[in-house]
């Protein structure tokens, strides 16, 4: 599996101090406001498990799975709740935590069906920012790097369900992914 990588963009070492930095700055934002941490199955959830770790808080934890039609390489803005949050999230300071933005189609989507549902407020948490393929404008509040447009794998992000499990960023050899 680590074959398939041509070049480690973000060591573990890297992500880990990113996502301490990170868990820093959300303790401080959010004390006394019991956040609601949403996280976007399946991509986010590495990020998650680490994240929250470090967030000295009390905070709850729920999930979203979302499916994106489109190729295996780009999401087409039409989504699908796959499944959806436990949680009522009226009145409550909601956290959204990603893998990737990318077009931002699915965060978008996302937000907008999250907002009908009256949350104190919504914030964006991703670890990657692939901001040269963005189509949709949305500002995000916590980002951990600003990555190139590489398709990347790891660390959650998988090609064909695989590669989630590799404990670093790394970007996915050509020949093994058509190309657009
Ligand atoms: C990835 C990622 C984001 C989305 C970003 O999820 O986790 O949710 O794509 O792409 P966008 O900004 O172009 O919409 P994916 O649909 O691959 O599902 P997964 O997390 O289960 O891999």
């Amino acid at each position: 599996m680590e074959n398939d990588v041509s070049e480690v963009l973000l060591t573990g070492e890297e992500i880990r101090e990113k996502t301490a930095e990170l868990a820093r700055q959300i303790t401080a934002d959010y004390e006394d406001k019991d956040p609601l941490l949403i996280c976007i199955l399946k991509g986010g959830l590495m990020f998650l498990a680490d994240l929250t770790r470090q967030i000295h808080l009390p905070l709850e934890i729920d999930f979203m799975a979302v499916s994106s039609y489109g190729d295996a390489t780009e999401s087409s803005g039409v989504v699908r709740i796959l499944m959806d949050l436990e949680r009522n999230v009226q009145g409550r300071h909601v956290l959204i935590v990603e893998d990737i933005i990318d077009t931002g189609r699915t965060l978008n989507y996302i937000i907008q069906n999250l907002r009908t549902r009256g949350p104190a407020s919504i914030k964006i948490c991703t670890l990657l920012n692939k901001p040269a393929r963005r189509v949709l404008d949305i500002p995000l509040d916590y980002v951990g790097f600003v990555i190139p447009d590489r398709f990347v794998v790891g660390y959650g992000l998988d090609y064909g369900e695989i590669y989630r499990n590799l404990p670093f960023v790394g970007v996915l050899k050509p020949e093994l992914y058509a190309e657009e």
